[in-house]
């Protein structure tokens, strides 16, 4: 398919240029290439399947989180392309970071776990259900109950005794931030309800993901306009909102709403609701591109987009690709701008000593002289995601899957409502108090695109 944005004339024409990943769009061998290429420079990031190391952690400056969104991103790889070479250490880390309750609850990881980084290995998980990644030896939980485990054991903390309903972003009371009630943990919970509702058949999925979209945009999370907002806080009944906007909220809030058009079906009235939704969500998410060319629009322009946000376009660019396959419409809407970022993003990734390190920014036709794991993840998932089309699936257990599920997977030991499992000690608590400020200047300053 050719390149209709003048964006991309002017991306091609500063083709040429020694160093990048070359990306050739059209051709399948080319973006196979090129994904490798990006997804080795990430994949150095990480050395937790060497002796000694832990499975499943990135070294400092990275979040637990995102090295379960980095498994997401390998499992979308092998999906994208059919090569194993990282299915081995994906599975690996997956399977080792479960935590007791095999709900990706690790002990570890109890001072800063919340919904949403639970969330993020369990969206991986529902990704390798719907893609039949191979299935973990039988004495080991499967994808489907795992993600199944984690929509359970945050379906039992749904709250309502404040802002009408919603998740709290932190799991236990201890940790800062048990008062913002967010986009990203309600919207992960809403995505993965829907993606079980159509891999299961099981209606009840299908009625919390209802639910949790209703309560997104009674609450004004989602507004008229289908911007979606980062969060809001419970001490003042969510009646005043934190106006950032970060891409990877209207990715999440898209495949769910995608899903939900594809599972409506029989419904013509409910399945036109929910093409208004994805129609609107896809508008909305056109703040996030600079002519036609992705970008994170509350901290790019900046440079001053932390560890976990400088990850975010990976999360929009992959939820875009995989909503083409539930809803077909989306197809028409969201291709321009993805060929023309994936063109973008491969120009990006032209510096460091290897000569293939991607940058921040998609925007500069060049490399910005910055790297790290969420650089090469943005690319990785944009080019990648080019091989959609080709992709088969995604299966539900109707139509060919393989994973094995447990509906009542997840629900014991920690996954209580604000279970505290240990103590918090004086660093936890100034390193998270941080954030609060964050949080608080979000909420007063109210301007979005500034992060000060
Ligand atoms: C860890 O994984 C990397 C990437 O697949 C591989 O090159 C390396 O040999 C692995 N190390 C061990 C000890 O298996
Ligand atoms: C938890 O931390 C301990 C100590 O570093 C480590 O040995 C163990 O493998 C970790 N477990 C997980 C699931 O990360
Ligand atoms: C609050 O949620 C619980 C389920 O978690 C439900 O049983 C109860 O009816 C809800 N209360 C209100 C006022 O909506
Ligand atoms: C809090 O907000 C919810 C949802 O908007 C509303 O139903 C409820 O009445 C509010 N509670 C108070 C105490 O204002
Ligand atoms: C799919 O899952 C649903 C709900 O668990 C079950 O009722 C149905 O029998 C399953 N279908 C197949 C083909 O396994
Ligand atoms: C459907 O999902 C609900 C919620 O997890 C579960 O309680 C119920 O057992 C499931 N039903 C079937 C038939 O799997
Ligand atoms: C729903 O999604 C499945 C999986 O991609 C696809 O095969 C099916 O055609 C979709 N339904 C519609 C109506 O497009």
């Amino acid at each position: 398919m050719r390149l209709h944005t003048t964006a991309a004339a002017a991306l091609l024409a500063t083709a040429g240029i020694t160093n990048a990943v070359e990306l050739n769009i059209d051709d399948e061998e080319s973006v196979k290439q090129a994904a490798k290429t990006i997804a080795y420079g990430m994949v150095k990031y990480y050395s937790g399947n060497e002796s000694g190391q832990v499975p499943g952690l990135l070294p400092q400056p990275y979040y637990w989180w995102e090295a379960g969104a980095m498994f997401g991103a390998l499992i979308d790889y092998w999906y994208y392309t059919g090569d194993e070479t990282w299915n081995d250490i994906t599975s690996q880390a997956m399977l080792f970071q479960t935590g007791p309750e095999a709900n990706y609850m690790p002990p570890n990881q109890t001072k800063s776990l919340g919904n949403d980084d639970q969330a993020f290995w369990g969206m991986a998980a529902m990704s390798a259900a719907e893609q039949k990644f191979p299935n973990p030896p039988d004495d080991q939980p499967q994808w489907l109950a795992l993600a199944q485990a984690v929509f359970n054991s945050q379906a039992l903390r749904w709250n309502n005794e404040t802002c009408g309903g919603g998740l709290k972003w932190q799991i236990f009371t201890f940790n800062n931030g048990y008062n913002y009630k967010n986009s990203i943990s309600n919207g992960a919970f809403f995505n993965l309800a829907a993606r079980l509702g159509f891999y299961t058949k099981n209606e009840t999925y299908l009625e919390w993901a209802d639910t949790m979209f209703e309560w997104t945009r009674a609450i004004g999370l989602m507004d008229q306009n289908y911007l979606v907002y980062d969060g809001s806080d419970d001490n003042i009944n969510c009646t005043n909102l934190n106006h950032y906007q970060w891409s990877y909220n209207a990715g999440v809030y898209l495949l769910g709403a995608a899903v939900m058009w594809n599972v409506t079906e029989d419904n013509p009235t409910r399945q036109a609701e929910w093409e208004t939704h994805v129609r609107g969500i896809i508008k909305g998410a056109s703040v996030f591109f600079k002519d036609s060319i992705m970008y994170e629009v509350a901290c790019e322009p900046q440079m001053n987009c932390n560890t976990d946000q400088q990850s975010f376009k990976a999360y929009l660019s992959r939820w875009m690709a995989a909503s083409t396959k539930f809803a077909p419409f989306v197809y028409d809407l969201v291709t321009p701008n993805l060929q023309a970022s994936a063109q973008a993003a491969a120009q990006s990734c032209s510096g460091g000593d290897d000569g293939v390190t991607c940058g921040t920014r998609w925007t500069t036709g060049g490399w910005d002289n910055t790297w790290g794991v969420g650089q090469q993840m943005n690319a990785l998932e944009v080019v990648q995601g080019m091989l959609i089309q080709k992709a088969s699936g995604p299966v539900s257990n109707e139509t060919g899957g393989i994973s094995r599920g447990d509906p009542s997977a997840g629900t014991g030991g920690d996954s209580a409502p604000g279970t505290p499992t240990s103590q918090i000690t004086t660093g936890d608590k100034a390193g998270a108090g941080i954030l609060t400020a964050v949080i608080l200047i979000g909420l007063l300053g109210g301007a979005w695109w500034m992060i000060a």
